[in-house]
């Protein structure tokens, strides 16, 4: 049966998501492999860039169509602009195309985005974009979309640490009501599942400071495929391999 057919089936019969045999209820996504994909085929690396943003609409799409709740997406990390200028504008550039181009097929679909990373340092016309897109698609039930722009981990749980020392300071909070759901509560993908699979594309087998708190028990897979190449078949491989793995979550 085509592994497309099989996913289909098992949403229709209701399996339960969490159970081993069923589909993730947030997928995460390390898109890499964009630089080498550029290399091999002797094209610039803001081209391998732009084919990668190919990937990104028919991976959203097919998860969509799955009927998985939420997707997180690494665009851009806290660490990537250690690139040269030129490709730091080329992906800036991208996050415009791609908006501009997507939003409206996004915001029918019911699709609800939220952006993940600190948007004060991003230049003016990409915060009011991704502001308006968050915006706009606020009261969307669907997909629950994340991407992760400027985004880091460390700087995440930093940033809730801060956050939370303050309502302690202003006497909202006690210490001890510092808990493990109190801090979840205060990162950006507060009131979302944590993550069940991660995908990292192009062979690389680290987190590169993506979602490391929402990854505590995700099941990894790690394609070869660099992500221009990654297609919708690869995904639901992934999501099947997904449905084999057996969750223990420190139980016997
Ligand atoms: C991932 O592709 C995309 C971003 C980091 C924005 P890379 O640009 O890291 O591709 P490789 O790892 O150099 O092949
Ligand atoms: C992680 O990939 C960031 C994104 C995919 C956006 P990198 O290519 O930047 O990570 P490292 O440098 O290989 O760890
Ligand atoms: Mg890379």
């Amino acid at each position: 049966m085509e592994a497309r057919t099989a996913l289909r089936l098992m949403r229709q019969a209701g399996r339960p998501e969490r159970e081993s045999g069923g589909l993730p209820r947030h997928v995460a996504i390390i898109m890499d492999g964009n630089g080498r994909w550029a290399k091999k085929h002797r094209l610039s690396v803001s081209r391998g860039h732009r084919q990668g943003t190919e990937t990104l609409r028919e991976i959203i799409r097919h998860t969509d169509d799955l009927g998985i709740e939420c997707l997180s997406l690494y665009a851009f990390s806290t660490e990537n602009w250690s690139r040269s200028d030129e490709e730091v504008a080329a992906l800036m550039q991208l996050i415009l195309d791609f908006f501009a181009s997507e939003i409206d097929e996004l915001d029918e679909k019911g699709v609800r985005i939220l952006i993940l990373g600190e948007k004060g340092r991003l230049p003016e016309a990409q915060r009011r974009v991704l502001l308006e897109a968050e915006e706009r698609t606020r009261e969307n039930t669907g997909l629950r979309l994340n991407i992760a722009i400027n985004y880091g981990g460390r700087a995440e749980l930093a940033r809730a640490a801060r956050e939370l020392a303050e309502e302690v300071q202003a006497g909202r909070l006690k210490p001890e009501e510092i808990t493990e759901a109190a801090l979840g509560e205060h990162l950006y993908t507060r009131g979302q599942p944590d993550v069940d699979l991660l995908i990292r594309t192009s062979g690389e087998m680290r987190l590169s400071n993506f979602l490391l708190y929402q990854c505590a028990y995700a099941e990894f897979v790690f394609p070869e495929t660099l992500w221009p190449d990654f297609t919708v078949e690869q995904y639901d491989k992934a999501l099947q391999a997904f449905g084999k793995r057996e969750r223990r979550y420190g139980g016997r």
